[in-house]
């Protein structure tokens, strides 16, 4: 059991549903306190059974019995409060997309290094032990070289009002930035590189202009891939990988979640198909992780260069749909 404690930025529901009972499935420390600046900081404390409930995110950071926090803001909100949390001498474990360009991910990073805090994006995909196994596979040349990557992210996001953060370009929101960021991270991810070409095409139907499907093609070194997500499908988080003696399927690439924590790996080579299956608690492995890296004061240097790698990835395909950067800082 970590004795980290943990404050909570944003009253949130992926906060509610997943990362706190993933904290303390694995013993990552004790959430202390939660903070809201809508005012349902007292009821999520009493739901979730937590000691003390703020009604601004700056009296959480003034707590010195809050070691870490954990932001679950809006995409828009992220780099300021990772700013005030690195002053406030917390480290911060922060949902993805960490930020919404490299020059906030250059002042995140540079004021996290400086208080001598950790700074983690919350890619929880990122610690499901199926990924160590492709790693092995891909290794030992099972499918050959990697020749062409497919991955997709969709689900349907009713268009509500008030619409959805989701939905709400001001806030950081639309496809790319929401899911679209997985299939973009899980290239970087592969390939260790970011695209040296791509092309995107975007479709916006809201009256802001949200991204709510999109497709991009890309170029990385020798592989190349198609990358597509929606708010308007069926859900399915996928991915795809084609080489030059076989293929491998990920079905659960990303929310192996919503099968009990177990991702299958399809493997085709020589005519023959295998299944393996992998279990896994990505939120609880991202948690744990964290908390180790607090208690170690350890650095995670692939870590942060993937993120690096998909904040300009993700500028770039932003910049080339047009997307408009909210102003955040
Ligand atoms: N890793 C994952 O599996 C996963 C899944 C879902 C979402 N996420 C990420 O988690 C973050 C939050 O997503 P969520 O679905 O949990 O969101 P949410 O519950 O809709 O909102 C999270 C918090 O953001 C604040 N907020 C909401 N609307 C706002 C507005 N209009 N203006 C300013 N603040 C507002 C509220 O904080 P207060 O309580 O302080 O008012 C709210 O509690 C996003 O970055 C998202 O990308 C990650």
């Amino acid at each position: 059991m970590s004795d980290i404690r943990w404050g909570v930025l944003g009253a949130a529901r992926i906060a509610r549903k997943q990362v706190i009972p993933a904290m303390r499935r694995v013993g990552a420390g004790e959430v202390v306190a939660v903070a809201s600046a809508s005012g349902n900081a007292e009821p999520f404390a009493a739901e979730l059974g937590i000691a003390r409930a703020y009604a601004s995110y700056d009296e959480l950071l003034a707590d010195p019995q809050v070691d870490a926090v954990y932001i679950a803001l809006p995409n828009v909100h992220h780099a300021r409060w990772i700013l005030a949390a690195a002053r406030a001498g917390k480290h911060v474990l922060c949902e993805k997309p960490v930020v919404l360009g490299t020059a906030e991910l250059e002042a995140v990073t540079a004021a996290c290094a400086d208080a001598g805090v950790q700074l983690a994006e919350a890619f929880m995909y990122r610690h499901h032990p199926q990924l160590r196994r492709l790693r092995e596979l891909l290794d030992a040349g099972t499918i050959g070289e990697l020749v062409s990557v497919e991955s997709s992210f969709h689900f349907t996001l009713p268009r509500s009002e008030p619409p959805d953060i989701r939905l709400r370009p001001d806030l950081g929101g639309g496809s790319l930035r929401d899911i679209g960021c997985y299939p973009v991270d899980l290239l970087g991810w592969l390939t260790g590189a970011e695209p040296d070409d791509l092309g995107v095409v975007a479709h916006r139907d809201t009256p802001d202009g949200a991204d709510t499907r999109m497709a991009v093609a890309a170029r990385y070194g020798a592989v190349t891939a198609n990358l597509h997500f929606s708010f308007d499908a069926p859900f399915r988080a996928e991915a795809r990988l084609i080489g030059t003696a076989g293929s491998i399927e990920l079905p659960d690439v990303f929310r192996a979640d919503n099968r009990g924590g177990t991702a299958r790996i399809r493997i085709d080579r020589d005519g023959e198909t295998s299944v393996v299956e992998v279990e896994g608690d990505q939120y609880g492995e991202q948690a744990a992780a964290f908390a180790r890296r607090v208690t170690d004061g350890a650095e995670d240097a692939d870590g942060a260069a993937l993120t690096a790698r998909t904040a300009a990835t993700l500028e770039r395909i932003a910049a080339a749909a047009g997307l408009t950067v909210p102003a955040s800082l």
